[in-house]
């Protein structure tokens, strides 16, 4: 299955008005403040701000980890602002991927398993979960890693790890959280390198939260957020 068959021509993310409110009564703080953020299809774009700014929780609401408290998020054209608690787990698995900044990676498990149980979660079969793990790592680079455990990989290698398991089952959108935070430059450049070239290749949409000066330039677009709203120009 391909992403762009999917998304051909669409706005893939359409976020209008959003805010997120955490806690309640005195505790309240309001972090997204009337956020407007449309993305199209096929698009990688990254998000920056300094710390605290909103990053995290936007890409959380569009992640389908967290519902907005107000406003208009629509992610393939399923308005999903309405979306409850309980309806969270089948969007996520339905239109998202995502690249942590510490790989999450389940350490007992060899890397083609890590990838397999996602497209197992995804509707694989075991055996076509385990012939699609090892394309996916293939096409990251790790095609001799298969059989290693993230212990026996370094952190690059892992990162790669968990950006095929974000691209498995082919998910429309691609959402991460500075993926390249806890590298070296030239693995946190080489890694969004591929991120890039497998996502315009396979027509994924893709947010890299990101404060990494060192990979701006493979944006299509930057956008800036600061104190929960997003800043016009950079
Ligand atoms: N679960 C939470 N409860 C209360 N406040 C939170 C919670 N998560 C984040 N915040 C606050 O919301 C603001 C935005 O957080 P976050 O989205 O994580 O920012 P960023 O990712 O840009 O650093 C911060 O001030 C943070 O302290
Ligand atoms: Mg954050």
């Amino acid at each position: 299955m391909n992403a762009r068959s999917l998304t051909e021509g669409k706005c893939v993310i359409e976020v209008r008005n959003v805010t997120k409110t955490y806690g309640s009564g005195a505790t309240a703080f309001q972090a997204l403040k009337g956020v407007d953020f449309p993305v199209n299809a096929g698009e990688f774009v990254m998000l920056s701000g300094p710390s605290g700014s909103g990053k995290t929780t936007l890409l959380s609401i569009l992640g389908c980890v967290l519902t907005a408290t107000s406003g208009h998020v629509q992610l393939m054209g399923e308005d999903i602002s309405k979306a409850k608690e309980s309806d969270l787990p089948r969007l996520r698995r339905s239109y998202v991927g995502f690249v942590f900044q510490a790989h999450n990676l389940i350490a007992s498990l060899t890397a083609r398993e890590n990838v397999g149980l996602l497209l197992e979660m995804r509707g694989y079969s075991t055996r076509g979960a385990r012939d699609e793990a090892g394309k996916l790592l293939d096409q990251v680079g790790l095609g001799d890693k298969l059989a290693s455990k993230p212990g026996d990989l370094s952190g690059g290698q892992r990162q790669r790890v968990a950006v095929a398991r974000a691209l498995a089952g082919s998910p429309p959108i691609i959402l991460a959280d500075e993926p390249t935070a806890a590298l070296d430059a030239q693995n946190g450049l080489k890694i969004t390198e591929t991120l890039r070239s497998l996502a315009k290749e396979h027509g994924h949409t893709v947010v890299i939260v990101t404060h990494d000066n060192r990979i701006f330039h493979l944006a299509d677009r930057m956008v800036h957020i600061e104190d929960g709203l997003i800043q016009e120009r950079l």
